[in-house]
């Protein structure tokens, strides 16, 4: 089987890697000709863990392509996948935009029937807006090709793209007919060999089904900070509540870990967007409204900490930052907590020293030389008032306390992931501060 991917971002560069590796014959395209003369050189953009090995792995083989030009492969294929951004617009609606440009070039140029999945995240309706553009063009072309679009929304995790995309918990394609649906499945047979874990739906149920579930993450972590501070307050604590109710099996146990605020580039966005939609069509999403303002919040609340330990006095302070990435296993800082609480301390004229294992060029790519880089953990605490624990790297689970009390010049811990013991380091002669 042959198919295109048409956008080679997360979602394009790991879906379509993982279909040649399951022996499908996969050509991603990009307009960007930079990025795709690197990745046929193996050269991938982002840092995936396994993805650059599988990337050189099926080039080699022969069974992935990159170009930068749709006409020349869509004779050949079944199906063109588009995995195209769609940014969030200054209202928080997606920009339908690339999706929409690479529905009217397929119209452009299409000779044959093709199936047109969409697997960018889009708002309930763009299949429809991605059908009637195609149709556009071809009656612009005065040609008659018969076509099917379909919507399959992709819910893999950065730092563990690729095992999502190869051992899903489920796949959920929308489709209008049993001819798109027999491609589709014929197409994902081979990650179904375990048990057969295909949801066929209709197309708008399958649009919202990627916002609904993303909805549902977001809103577990803004309920789960929202019940930690009140933990705090109480004198509860939050991990026992989250043991407690996590082995309920009606409630599970995943997703209920409270912390500094969620970021990345699915949950702020499809948040908003949802949101948005509602708006549109007369509704107010009250829930969702109240998940965003609990995770605006919460971004800062390690600062908040941090200004109550020293009873607002922090000007001329120092604080290490540990970790900047959004959360572990990728150098994306899309909405990170990390950003806001930099803001706020350079703002309050406190010096940050930071260090991420992957994130640090990315970081001085996004605010350049305002904060301290350092070229590891330990520098980072040289003479810091407090250490800021933000993203929870391995390599910050077990650090040496007694080298930390030697070399920082104050002994505060504020723990923005609920990583470390308490009672050790109260017992290490640190003020430690954790989320509720
Ligand atoms: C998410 C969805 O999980 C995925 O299905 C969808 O396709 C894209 O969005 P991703 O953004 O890569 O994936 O990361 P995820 O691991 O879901 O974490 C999102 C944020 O929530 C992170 O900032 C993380 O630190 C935070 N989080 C997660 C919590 O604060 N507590 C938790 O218990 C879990």
């Amino acid at each position: 089987m042959k198919i295109v991917i048409v956008g080679t971002g997360y979602v394009g560069l790991v879906s379509g890697t993982c279909f040649s590796e399951m022996g499908v014959d996969v050509t991603c395209v990009d307009v960007d000709r930079k990025k795709i003369d690197k990745l046929r050189q193996g050269i991938i953009p982002i840092y995936e863990p396994g993805l650059e090995e599988l990337v050189s792995k099926n080039v080699n083989a022969g069974r992935l392509h990159f170009t930068t030009d749709l006409r020349e492969i869509l004779d050949e294929v079944e199906v063109v996948f588009s995995a195209v951004g769609t940014p969030p617009d200054e209202d928080g609606s997606a920009d339908l935009k690339y999706v929409l440009e690479v529905a009217r070039s397929v119209g452009q140029n299409m000779k044959k029937y093709l199936v047109i999945v969409t697997k960018s995240t889009v708002p309930v309706g763009t299949a429809l807006k991605v059908k009637n553009a195609i149709q556009e063009e071809l009656d612009r072309r005065g040609v008659n090709i018969e076509f099917d679009v379909a919507s399959n929304p992709e819910f893999l995790k950065e730092g563990a793209a690729v095992h999502d995309f190869m051992s899903p918990d489920r796949v959920v394609v929308g489709v209008a007919n049993e001819r798109a649906k027999e491609i589709m499945s014929r197409l994902y047979k081979p990650f179904m060999l375990s048990g057969d874990r295909m949801i066929f739906t209709d197309i708008p149920s399958a649009e919202m089904i990627k916002y609904a579930a993303n909805s549902m993450l977001a809103t577990r972590i803004s309920f789960m900070n929202d019940m930690a501070n009140l933990c705090e307050l109480v004198g509860a604590d939050i991990n026992m509540v989250r043991k407690g109710i996590g082995t309920d099996s009606r409630i599970g146990k995943k997703f209920l870990y409270a912390g500094c605020g969620y970021g990345g580039s699915c949950f702020p966005k499809d948040v908003k967007a949802l949101i948005k939609t509602a708006e549109q069509n007369g509704y107010e999403m009250q829930v969702l409204k109240a998940v965003e303002n609990v995770n605006e919040k919460q971004k800062s609340i390690l600062f908040d900490k941090f200004m109550k330990h020293f009873n607002g006095k922090v000007k001329g302070k120092t604080v290490a930052m540990w970790g900047l990435a959004f959360k572990p296993e990728t150098d994306d800082m899309r909405e990170a907590p990390a950003l806001v609480l930099i803001d706020l301390l350079l703002n309050a004229g406190v010096s940050v020293k930071v260090y991420d294992p992957i994130a640090m060029d990315e970081c001085h790519r996004r605010i350049g030389d305002k904060v301290i880089y350092c070229k590891d953990m330990y520098e980072a605490t040289v003479d810091a008032d407090t250490l800021m624990l933000v993203t929870e790297w391995k390599e910050f689970r077990v650090p040496s306390w007694s080298v930390l009390k030697k070399v920082m010049r104050g002994h505060v811990v504020v723990d923005g992931r609920n990583i470390y013991d308490g009672k050790e380091l109260k017992g290490n002669g640190f003020n430690y501060y954790k989320i509720g």
